[in-house]
């Protein structure tokens, strides 16, 4: 069985190199060739490869039983939420449209979310079917929308017209949707000079990674169990990758202080150091064979990451086509959403996920708790998914006559189609054949449920 393991440059890099202008700017800064134009930076964080050394802290990663329910749930939703909500021009606005720290600082003397209700937030992610929730305790703007006396110049939300820890209850609210808990955390802030220069001002250096090592250990400590840690921007000066600025993190030190606190938690590759997940993101599509590692896709179902006036939003089938593109692939999902500055998610956000828990409520014994294979996938036309005897065929794009398909390593001794009444099948010498028809069939996928037994 073809097994690859790709980095973030991988997979993902290649797919979004065929998709759109911008890419194509990725694809050439990626080092096929130099950049006719400039290459923002914002697109340099989406793009940049992870190559962390697999030789740092191997002793870190989880063992395979504690990653056995980050597998098993396939679906999150992704929650990026700040004082970027209320320029509304996405969370790179402050860097992008060059705002200095102090005035963008005044924003948060304007945040006051009246709005804000987290138990509707993770009541959604419960409709849509997620199984966890990950929100962005702080993000690059250096705003925490957590109590923080680690926080440089308290830049928190205690200290803005919200008046208080946002984050506390939100992780209430999630647990008690029975939704295991994700916390995004960005090591980099702008706010530091010393991020861009990081060499040249010792100072400013020391205090920025002490501030990292104090948030991320406020997080780890104060909030009860939390399951998944997302780190994003572990890099310096927007340059090189993250593990290219290990040197300057730790990331094994830091690693290890979170693990302390919290032994079983669940970490994404973005700190330098592997992590036990890989991370693929933006829309591109999900191509090649099942990956070795535990993976993530991951985007925004609006345009932008944090709050942008909804525009072309996605739809329900282009999130069910993702969700199953990526668990036949050995991944699961992560679809964002950008609240407001009052606190509200726009409705055709909701929308789209309340299409996806539908789905999910039909489909979900296909997708919850399953592995992938035991065929590979085939880009753009079928995957497969399997738990105990039982195998799910996902089909994408169907043939004009039958779907044949190679020989399983155990025997089908039937089919059921769970997408219609009909599906006709034979498991021969040659493999399995099966056919719907077309009224038969389910968009954007059909999905056909496999009993097997061993073969004698
Ligand atoms: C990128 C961006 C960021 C976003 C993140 C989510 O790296 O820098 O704004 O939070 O991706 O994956």
């Amino acid at each position: 069985m073809a097994i690859m393991r790709p980095g973030r440059m991988g997979a993902a890099m290649k797919a979004a190199c065929r998709l759109s202008a911008l890419a194509v700017a990725g694809c050439l800064l990626a080092g096929a060739a130099r950049a006719a134009e400039p290459v923002s930076d914002e697109l340099r964080s989406a793009l940049k490869p992870s190559t962390a050394d697999p030789t740092l802290a191997p002793d870190l990663l989880l063992p395979a039983q504690d990653m056995a329910w980050w597998r098993d749930a396939k679906f999150g939703v992704f929650v990026h939420w700040g004082l970027y909500a209320i320029p509304a021009k996405g969370e790179w606005h402050m860097f992008n449209d060059k705002v200095p720290a102090a005035e963008y600082a005044k924003l948060a003397q304007q945040f006051n979310p009246q709005h804000y209700d987290p138990d509707a937030w993770a009541a959604l992610a419960q409709d849509a079917g997620a199984r966890y929730m990950v929100l962005t305790a702080r993000h690059h703007d250096g705003f925490s929308l957590f109590a923080s006396r680690a926080s440089h110049g308290q830049f928190d939300a205690p200290h803005s017209a919200a008046k208080r820890d946002l984050v506390a209850p939100w992780v209430q609210a999630v647990r008690r949707q029975g939704l295991r808990v994700g916390l995004y955390y960005s090591p980099l802030d702008w706010r530091f000079p010393a991020y861009f220069h990081p060499k040249d001002m010792p100072e400013n250096a020391s205090a920025f990674k002490q501030q990292t090592y104090g948030q991320v250990e406020e997080l780890m400590r104060e909030y009860g169990r939390i399951d998944i840690l997302w780190y994003d921007g572990g890099w310096l000066a927007h340059q090189g990758t993250d593990a290219d600025a290990a040197w300057f993190w730790e990331p094994d030190k830091l690693n290890r202080l979170v693990r302390r606190h919290q032994p079983k938690v669940v970490i994404n590759p973005r700190s330098g150091w592997q992590g036990d997940f890989d991370v693929e993101e933006g829309d591109a599509p999900i191509k090649g064979p099942i990956r070795a590692r535990p993976w993530e896709k991951t985007f925004s179902i609006n345009g932008a990451w944090g709050y942008v006036p909804e525009g072309q939003v996605k739809s329900t089938d282009f999130l069910v086509t993702m969700l199953v593109d990526a668990i036949v692939r050995n991944g699961n999902l992560l679809a964002n959403v950008g609240p407001d500055a009052d606190g509200v998610i726009p409705p055709k956000q909701s929308e789209t996920l309340r299409g996806v828990g539908r789905w999910l409520q039909r489909y979900g014994q296909a997708v919850y708790g399953t592995r992938p294979g035991p065929l590979q996938p085939v880009d753009g036309v079928h995957g497969m998914t399997q738990r105990g005897d039982r195998c799910y065929l996902f089909v994408t794009r169907w043939p004009a006559g039958e779907l044949q398909l190679p020989m399983l390593p155990r025997q089908v001794t039937g089919v059921r189609n769970l997408s219609g009444d009909e599906v006709a099948w034979r498991d021969g010498p040659h493999g399995l054949t099966v056919s719907v028809p077309a009224p038969q069939r389910g968009l954007p996928v059909t999905v056909l449920e496999l009993r097997t037994s061993a073969r004698p």
